[in-house]
């Protein structure tokens, strides 16, 4: 089957794998939040994976993990067709840890009577702690949870013993009576449930037994290593968008390969305000690269017009993107290799495995298609890792902070923030008023101190008065969030002063802005592009 081929390539091929022997493997089946249970068990220095719900318990033994957790999923157990792991795996004597739906499918394998009550809950939960051991280890007897499922377990046979309950959740953790197997209803890995770190700190660490070996600069070492000896004499392309993504991956190469590099920076038309000239800057200044830029508005722009429709926009950015990328990449001789700043999260949102159970949120147009169409050999030496161990490794590389703690800034760029059709004189209202709330994040020293701030231009007119006269113009939204791992996200809390800052200089200064709005949604339910 293909896509277990693509799992076992995985295995085996990372530098991340030789690093070390203590991981633990988390199973997925379809939840948005596997590979932030990933980044919570790295976040304790130790190494962790997410493969196929599928894969055969034989395959996992090979592996060896110290530990398995089976993720949550948006499928009923009962469901048809809904993803199943090999039962075998509980026979490994590794220990397990399923969560939400992982629990379920373990109470099903291991005979506990499980009766799905079509009860939903989603939110915050109080949960009461039966036993403070094992996984509740250090814990209080009451702790707040976070809770997404449609189904619960009402009732359990002797096998399991219950651990925990919530007012509608009578089974919110239970414990296999023989075997070192444990289930959560809850979500221990979002930051709602503020003490899941150290129920999952006690299940890697003292239920497990993992030791943290996992290093970002040993990550830093082999991935150079490997890269030179994949690369040889022969030469990298590494497309660059100023961002932090592909800036680390330009300072991870240049240290591997130094001059074999040449980087190639596409000007779309929806960069930022004063973008392409802050790149060529920094770029040939931190690094000496061979820096190619292209200047494509012009393409982009037209193979845009009116399209509004989210998907598509990405999609037609991505094939413009591949065209003006290959007939660059084509004047530079020798070109064999493309590097790409592909991450960890970016494979999961993507849908990558279309065959897999996670719904496709959206449609990252840097995943899929590229490598082969450019008949590059491809390098993506970021791609098991979560953007704030891209950071960390950043800074590892000797990257200055200024460009490590950039602000993420999505491929298709403004275009998703540019809501509905795009135009030249709409991007440029948004790029304006993008401007003005960067610099008053700056100015107010909250750049840090948020993760993602920027301006969103609506498809919406609204009336308004300026002097005497009655305006009909844009509304502009802004957006700020906190996150740690722009998987799940928070609206800033910014002070009213510097909104109120924001929304003036907004109306004042962007000509056609009538109108500020603040963005308060969280991700989930919200996500952080409006697009
Ligand atoms: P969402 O909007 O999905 O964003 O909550 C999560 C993070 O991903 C970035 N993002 C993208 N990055 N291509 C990218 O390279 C895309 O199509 C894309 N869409 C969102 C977003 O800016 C945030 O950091």
């Amino acid at each position: 089957m293909p896509d277990q081929e693509k799992t076992d390539v995985a295995v085996v091929d990372h530098p991340a794998e030789e690093l070390t022997e203590q991981r633990i493997v988390v199973l997925d089946f379809g939840s948005q939040y596997a590979q932030l249970i990933a980044r919570r068990v790295r976040e304790l220095n130790v190494y962790c994976q997410i493969l196929r719900h599928d894969i055969d318990a034989a395959r996992l033994a090979e592996i060896a993990p110290k530990g398995i957790i089976l993720s949550g999923g948006p499928a009923s157990v009962y469901e048809e067709g809904a993803p199943k792991c090999d039962p075998g795996l509980f026979e490994l004597g590794i220990p397990v840890l399923g969560i939400c739906y992982g629990m379920q499918l373990t109470c099903e394998a291991l005979g506990g009577k499980v009766d799905n009550t079509p009860s939903r809950e989603y939110g915050p939960a109080k949960c009461q702690i039966g036993s403070t051991e094992d996984l509740f280890a250090g814990l209080p007897e009451e702790i707040d949870v976070w809770m997404s499922h449609g189904d619960q377990i009402s009732s359990v046979s002797d096998t399991f013993e219950p651990l925990a309950q919530t007012g509608t959740c009578p089974y919110a953790a239970i414990r296999h009576r023989e075997r070192p197997v444990f289930g959560i209803q809850f979500h221990p890995e979002v930051t709602h449930t503020p003490l899941g770190g150290k129920l999952l700190e006690n299940f890697v660490c003292g239920i497990c037994q993992c030791e943290p070996t996992w290093r970002l600069g040993d990550f830093a070492e082999a991935t150079i290593a490997r890269i030179r000896q994949q690369v040889g004499n022969r030469r990298v392309i590494c497309g660059l968008s100023g961002g932090v993504d592909s800036s680390v991956v330009a300072a991870i190469l240049y240290r591997a390969i130094g001059k074999q590099l040449s980087c190639i920076l596409i000007d779309n038309g929806l960069l930022r305000k004063d973008e392409q000239s802050m790149v060529i800057h920094e770029f040939t200044e931190h690094f000496k690269t061979d820096l190619h830029v292209v200047d494509a508005e012009d393409r982009f722009l037209a193979d845009l017009a009116g399209i509004s429709e989210p998907q598509e926009k990405r999609r037609r950015i991505g094939h413009a993107f591949i065209d003006c990328f290959k007939a660059e990449a084509t004047k530079i001789e020798d070109a064999h290799f493309l590097a790409q700043g592909t991450l960890y999260p970016d494979v999961i949102e993507s849908g990558a495995d279309p065959d897999g159970p996670a719904a496709t949120i959206k449609l990252h147009h840097n995943v899929g298609g590229l490598p082969d169409e450019l008949g590059f050999e491809l390098i993506e030496p970021l791609r098991d890792l979560f953007k704030d161990e891209v950071r960390r490794l950043g800074l590892e590389l000797g990257l200055p902070e200024s460009l490590v703690w950039r602000h993420p800034f999505p491929g298709p760029g403004l275009a998703v923030r540019c809501l509905g059709e795009i135009t030249r004189d709409k991007l440029s209202v948004l790029r304006e008023a993008d401007a003005i709330v960067v610099e008053e994040i700056q100015n107010a020293g909250l750049y840090r101190e948020t993760s993602q701030s920027f301006a969103v231009l609506l498809p919406v007119q609204s009336v308004g008065v300026m002097g005497d006269a009655r305006t009909y113009d844009n509304a502009i939204a802004i957006r700020s969030v906190n996150t740690n791992d722009f998987m799940t996200a928070d609206w800033s809390r910014l002070p009213y002063d510097l909104l109120a800052r924001m929304s003036s200089r907004i109306i004042n200064e962007v000509k056609g802005v009538n109108r500020v709005c603040y963005d308060i949604s969280s991700k989930p339910p919200a996500t952080i592009e409006w697009e």
